[in-house]
């Protein structure tokens, strides 16, 4: 649990300059709109990527790849994180960078599969026994605690569950009651409890007990019908990291104090495949594949694109997405020159998607979009401005400087950014082709020296 948070966290991080982007913002014939779901220009890039999109939601871009080539800030992340928008919550999508799979934890190889695995979910259905309704009775029997005679807790409890057309009485167990106080279970409350494991899930209020107690922030749902006790289906998406993680922790109880960060064994996964088949087989489960997004390809060795062509071959595998905004390179750990620096039978495999540098008019609306969705608000010379600077530095810059523009602006206790915050902010951060352009001038002193 505890790295699913941590995972979120830094997704959260990487998207926030994509945050505006709701989707592709195409029309029902895949058109794409002038501006739309957040989204500026880029027309082809993002009818190609709905063309994606459709393929991935009927299951024939499965192992195959895309390559998302363009100059630096011309969309190439913000289009991938569309696509995720548009897939839904359901289908897994991971955000990584070639940089991430160097590190001193794992074997970079190790790093990709897991990554890999990230990415391709398993829809679970499980039909269960559950007690379902209106809590219309709940009396704790207590007891002074063993441990500690001043103070009291349920040795049991009598709840009754009703629906519009049932009703029954239960005597509950201590472990049970515990958790309907922890839960705050309270008449008037609408619950699930798995029959099997007694698990608690509140669902909401009825209507009748939200007026009653004037209940303003719970949710309202309606009082099932039928009997209280029934068989459920319930659907839930898992990832085979997750499956292998499982897996692994099940091996030693030493595992559960390591940082969650480390090798899984071959064998491990094998094993969690050979399950994910046959849960598939017996109609149990769906593979649910998802899409890999690699940042920065140039920065994959030969050895690493090697292990991901052969990966992409297995049935469990994601889409993955490239973005390189590199011409003519060398494939690291090679001699050898290639496209983007990637190797030619990865190249095979790839559909090409290219993303051109803005126009003008572009530019300036996406940063009036930027603007909007981080509450600033520019001045008409103050938006020329940065526009300009979009076009002549970088849109990627221009964008970046939003946040010390409207700094400057609130030091003189103004809400609106003036061309006056934008140069002082541009006086102060430097773009890239300047920051470079500055170290290398002290290299060559150095060197001369
Ligand atoms: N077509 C677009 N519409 C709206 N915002 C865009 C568009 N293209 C890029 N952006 C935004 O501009 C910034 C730079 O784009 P980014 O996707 O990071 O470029 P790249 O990945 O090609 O270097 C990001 O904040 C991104 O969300
Ligand atoms: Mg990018």
């Amino acid at each position: 649990m505890a790295s699913e948070i941590r995972e979120i966290a830094q997704r959260f991080e990487r998207i926030g300059a994509h945050s505006h982007i709701r989707g592709l913002g195409l029309d029902e014939n895949l058109r794409a709109k002038d501006v739309a779901d957040g989204l500026v220009g880029q027309k082809k890039a993002r009818e190609a990527a709905g063309v994606i999109v459709r393929l991935i939601q009927s299951g024939k871009m499965a192992g195959r790849g895309i390559l998302m080539a363009g100059p630096p800030g011309t969309g190439k992340t913000a289009i991938a994180v569309a696509i995720s928008k548009e897939l839904g919550k359901d289908i897994p999508f991971v955000q990584t960078s070639a940089s991430e799979f160097y590190s001193a934890e794992m074997k970079k190889t190790e790093a990709l599969i897991q990554s890999m695995r990230k990415a391709i979910g398993v829809r679970i259905r499980e039909v269960r026994t559950v007690l379902e309704g209106e809590v219309t009775g709940l009396d704790y029997n207590m007891v002074p605690n063993p441990y500690n005679p001043t103070q009291k807790i349920p040795e049991s409890a009598n709840l009754t569950l009703s629906t519009k057309d049932d009703k029954r009485t239960f005597s509950v167990s201590g472990r049970l009651a515990l958790q309907f106080m922890q839960y705050g279970i309270q008449v008037g409350d609408i619950i699930v409890i798995d029959k099997e494991t007694g698990r608690i899930s509140p669902v909401g209020k009825s209507e009748k007990a939200a007026k009653k107690y004037d209940l303003g922030d719970s949710e309202i749902v309606e009082v099932p019908s039928g009997r209280v006790e029934k068989e459920k289906e319930f659907t839930y998406v898992v990832t085979l990291h997750d499956l292998d993680e499982a897996n692994a922790r099940r091996g030693s109880i030493f595992s559960l104090f390591t940082s969650q960060t480390r090798e899984i064994d071959g064998e491990v996964r094998e094993a969690v495949d050979e399950q994910v088949k046959r849960w598939v087989e017996e109609g149990r489960a769906e593979l649910v594949p998802g899409v890999l997004f690699i940042d920065e390809t140039h920065l994959m060795d030969i050895e690493l694109f090697a292990f991901m062509n052969r990966a992409m071959e297995s049935e469990m595998a994601p889409i993955i997405i490239l973005a390189s905004n590199r011409g003519f390179s060398r494939i690291r750990g090679t001699d050898i020159s290639a496209p983007h620096g990637i190797p030619l039978d990865l190249l095979d495999r790839l559909l090409i998607i290219t993303t051109e540098p803005y126009k003008k008019e572009e530019i300036r609306t996406i940063l009036e979009i930027r603007a909007a969705e981080s509450g600033i608000m520019l001045s008409e010379n103050a938006l020329n401005r940065l526009t300009e600077i979009g076009e002549e530095n970088s849109m990627r810059y221009a964008v970046q400087l939003l946040a010390p523009s409207h700094e400057f602006a609130k030091l003189r206790n103004s809400g609106k950014v003036e061309v006056e915050d934008v140069e002082r902010a541009a006086k102060i951060f430097a773009d890239v082709t300047q920051s470079s352009s500055y170290l290398r001038k002290w290299e060559e002193r150095l060197i001369s020296a």
